[in-house]
């Protein structure tokens, strides 16, 4: 295992007034079956986010039979409960896998949505959460809350069943979820560094409480454009502000991140936005080409995305200060008012360029801004300072 990959560089000696801060993040692509993760040591990671192939949805099903043939027999015979079974077997070894590579302390977040279908005249729920949760269990891990992925869809034909007639009508699968999960216990910050960079990583109080809500509404902002239509098909690829937002409530700056179903490489740009590591494992080869195109756009995306971050946190300061009383505390960085002292310590780091060192690594650099330097303008934003 390369060392570089968990590699963070932050070097950091006076000029002038400010701190110049050198970071470097790694990022690894193997195009490889996640069953055996080998090239990653044991108790390594600190954070899983993924999303697998979805049982039991028809546009995996060639994808799992092509793994076991077994899994196109029971389709063929319609025997739909052995075929569902079959098919989670499929993904266990990696559930047993990530919890192999994590730290103690460390946590898994699955992004998973049920599937219905009918088959031989029955319809039926296949609850993959449910199996995945159980599976997970079995691998030593412990359950956490977790968040309902709200996805209303407006399709004509979302209520399925007997229509307005009693009492074989369905109710619609507009959700999906994101299990969250821990190996051991609560993850230990020791060291005066790792508390520094936990402290650094700190979101905004206004983010907590929509972060850490169990129902997410309105997820948008997936950066994917598919580079063709083999790619676009097996696809499936969630949101960037998903991945995002997992990488930021549960990871610290310079922390490794893997994602064992890379598909188009959402995880890994989440990564680098955040400035975490990540290594991801994707079985076709196929997204090599989506996944290149997007290094080119990720500097742009990242640094809008930490841009939004500071705006709508003004945007919350000025109405707060309007509504109530203006944030008690500063931001030692930026020199906005922020609502806790958790929060004063808190700050970006803008992506400057990506590399790629060799075919399958992308190598990350942050900026060194001062904060008077970050683009955008936020004083006229910043209600007056108060009194005190
Ligand atoms: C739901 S998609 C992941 C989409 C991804 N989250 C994104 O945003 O693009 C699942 C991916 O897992 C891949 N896959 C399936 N079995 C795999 C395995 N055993 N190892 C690695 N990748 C696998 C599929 O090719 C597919 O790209």
């Amino acid at each position: 295992m390369n060392s570089n990959l968990f590699e963070f560089i932050r070097i950091d000696y006076p000029l002038k007034v400010c701190h110049m801060r050198c970071m470097k993040t790694t990022h690894k692509i193997y195009f490889e079956s996640a069953k055996s993760m080998s090239v990653i040591p044991s108790s390594s990671v600190h954070l899983v986010v993924t999303s697998p192939p979805y049982p039991m949805i028809q546009m995996w099903d060639d994808m799992f039979a092509d793994q076991d043939c077994e899994v196109g027999a029971a389709l063929r015979n319609e025997k739909p409960l052995q075929a569902f079974e079959l098919m989670h077997r499929q993904l266990d070894p990696v559930w047993g896998e990530i919890y192999r590579i994590l730290i103690d302390g460390g946590l898994a977040c699955i992004n998973i949505g049920d599937a219905v279908r009918t088959v031989d005249e029955d319809f039926r729920l296949y609850p993959n959460h449910a199996r995945i949760m159980s599976a997970m269990g079995t691998a030593g891990f412990s359950a956490l809350p977790l968040i309902l992925w709200r996805k209303p869809t407006n399709a004509p034909n979302k209520f399925m069943g007997s229509g307005m007639l009693p009492a074989g009508a369905y109710v619609t699968l507009e959700h999906e979820y994101i299990l969250i999960f821990r190996k051991g216990s609560k993850r230990g910050f020791h060291t005066p560094e790792d508390k520094q960079l936990r402290r650094e990583s700190a979101f905004f109080w206004e983010e907590r409480n929509a972060w850490f809500s169990d129902i997410w509404l309105g997820l948008i902002g997936t950066i994917q454009k598919m580079k063709n239509d083999h790619t676009r098909l097996r696809s499936a690829a969630f949101p960037f502000e998903l991945a995002y937002r997992l990488i930021n409530m549960y990871s610290v700056k310079g922390d490794t991140v893997v994602d064992p179903f890379l598909g188009t490489g959402t995880t890994l740009f989440a990564a680098m936005a955040s400035a975490r590591n990540c290594m991801g494992f994707e079985i076709d080869a196929g997204f090599e080409a989506d996944i290149s195109s997007q290094k080119n756009t990720i500097v742009a995306v990242a640094n809008g995305r930490i841009h939004r971050r500071i705006q709508n946190h003004l945007e919350f300061v000025k109405t707060r200060s309007e509504e109530k009383s203006p944030p008690a505390h500063r931001n030692k960085h930026y020199k906005f008012p922020v609502m806790t002292r958790q929060e004063v310590e808190l700050f970006f780091n803008p992506l400057e360029n990506v590399r790629q060192p060799d075919e399958n690594s992308l190598e990350v650099r942050y900026a060194d801004v001062p904060a008077a330097d970050f683009p955008g303008d936020w004083s006229q934003l910043l209600p007056a300072r108060p009194e005190n």
